[in-house]
């Protein structure tokens, strides 16, 4: 194809978000990144995300940050605090420097923590088994809700302080928000419970207190679930109205996704089950015996399709006036262009992205059309062991050193 016929393509021009004025439409989605030992921002994280920027990706997101100590899953995710701000300085400086934007996804994971990772009890919605875990939460309280909403907007703000351009509130994949609006997780007979309206409040006041703490410019956006993929889940017509809070709320836009952590892991991604490489991956002797006799049954497998989530998110799209951001299995240029053509202002890619960190510069110059990206997963297996890297990366396997001394960045190939 010619290279000037896929430069003028409405994906490669320049977007707003907000306050912010993007490259052009590609978002590189959160994706765990296991490159955050003792909580901190490393130089492995730093190199990681630079490397995205300088692949034309106008903007990166650093993913899943705790809002609190408390709010982690795992004892390997970083938590926004005053300590860290030099390093995610050095990150956003690092991502600025290569022309991209950064930003940063703010969760509490809820009923998902392991306790014994992280030394905090875990609290949810309601008093809800979780087999993950093998644990149950403590519900939350009032004091205890009004807590976590200030915890998300001090987080924003120590965000901004950090250099990010914009922050992405994570309220999908059955983390503590999305465990609020699931009815399949929130049993409450209080205002937070019951009805759609009660469900939807704490996660509204999350958005509406990040939106007072930022002021009217700066682009926050919402990542949510059109399903969560359970009997007794929200479905897409309870999405559409949570879509439209958010916007009420002060949302810039939204990433509508799908899927529980604890129950439906893979519906967000799609394709193969790596069972084995996870098992290979746990650091815990149980887990790793139980993935591997009982994986299967505890993990469903959902058929991957280029662009799996997009019906779905016309609903949304059609509900709401800020831009809807695609997710999910966008792939080549053909994706993008299904996408902008369908009126996704932006998209957000993880995989292709993984496996190739200049794909987007590829894409625009037309050097490549598709990425190659098989949806093996085997990059969602390692990730809870350490970096996050594509396993079959056709430029061999990557060395890497996690001891007590740390990440070596130096033995990290992209
Ligand atoms: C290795 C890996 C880690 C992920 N971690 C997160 C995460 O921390 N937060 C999140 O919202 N989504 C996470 N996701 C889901 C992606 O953001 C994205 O929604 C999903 O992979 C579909 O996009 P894709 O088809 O372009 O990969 C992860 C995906 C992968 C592959």
């Amino acid at each position: 194809m010619a290279k000037a016929a896929v430069e003028t393509r409405k994906a490669f021009t320049p977007g707003k978000i907000a306050g912010l004025t993007l490259r052009n439409r590609i978002i590189r989605a959160g994706c765990f990144e296991g490159m955050c030992e003792n909580g901190s921002c490393s130089d492995l994280l730093i190199e990681h995300h630079r490397a995205v920027a300088a692949g034309g990706t106008a903007m990166t997101t650093v993913s899943y940050c705790s809002v609190s100590e408390a709010a982690r899953a795992y004892g390997h995710e970083m938590w926004m605090r005053k300590e860290i701000l030099p390093d995610l300085r050095r990150l956003t400086d690092a991502v600025h420097k290569e022309g991209g934007a950064a930003s940063v996804q703010l969760g509490h994971c809820g009923y998902f923590a392991s306790k014994a990772d992280t030394g905090f009890q875990p609290v949810g919605a309601s008093r809800k088994f979780n087999l993950f875990r093998i644990s149950f939460p403590k519900p939350m309280s009032e004091a205890d809700i009004n807590q976590v909403i200030q915890d998300f907007a001090n987080a924003a703000l120590l965000a901004r302080e950090a250099g990010f351009d914009a922050v992405e509130i994570h309220s999908g994949h059955g983390y503590l928000l999305s465990q609020f609006l699931s009815p399949y997780t929130n049993k409450r007979t209080d205002i937070y419970g019951g009805s759609l309206e009660n469900r939807m409040r704490f996660p509204a006041a999350v958005v509406k207190a990040v939106r007072e703490a930022m002021g009217p410019e700066f682009p926050i956006m919402v990542k949510m679930n059109m399903t969560d993929g359970i009997k007794g889940g929200i479905e897409i017509d309870d999405a559409v109205v949570i879509a439209k809070r958010f916007e009420a709320m002060g949302a810039s836009a939204l990433v509508p996704s799908c899927g529980f952590t604890s129950k439906t892991p893979f519906m967000m991604m799609r394709g193969n089950l790596p069972i084995i490489e996870f098992a290979a991956a746990d650091k815990s002797f149980m887990r790793k015996f139980g993935l591997l006799f009982f994986g299967r049954f505890m993990c469903q497998e959902f058929h991957y399709d280029d662009l799996f989530l997009m019906q779905d998110a016309l609903k949304i799209l059609k509900a709401v006036k800020i831009p809807v951001v695609l997710v999910g299995g966008i792939c080549s240029v053909k994706d993008l262009e299904t996408a902008m053509n369908a009126g996704f202002e932006f998209v957000e890619i993880g995989r292709a992205i993984i496996k190739d960190p200049d794909v987007v510069n590829k894409w625009q110059k037309g050097e490549l059309m598709a990425s190659d990206c098989d949806h093996c997963n085997r990059c969602v297996a390692v990730m809870n062991g350490g970096p996050v890297y594509c396993v079959c990366n056709t430029k061999g396997p990557l060395k890497r050193r996690i001891g007590s001394k740390g990440i070596d960045a130096s033995t990290y190939r992209a």
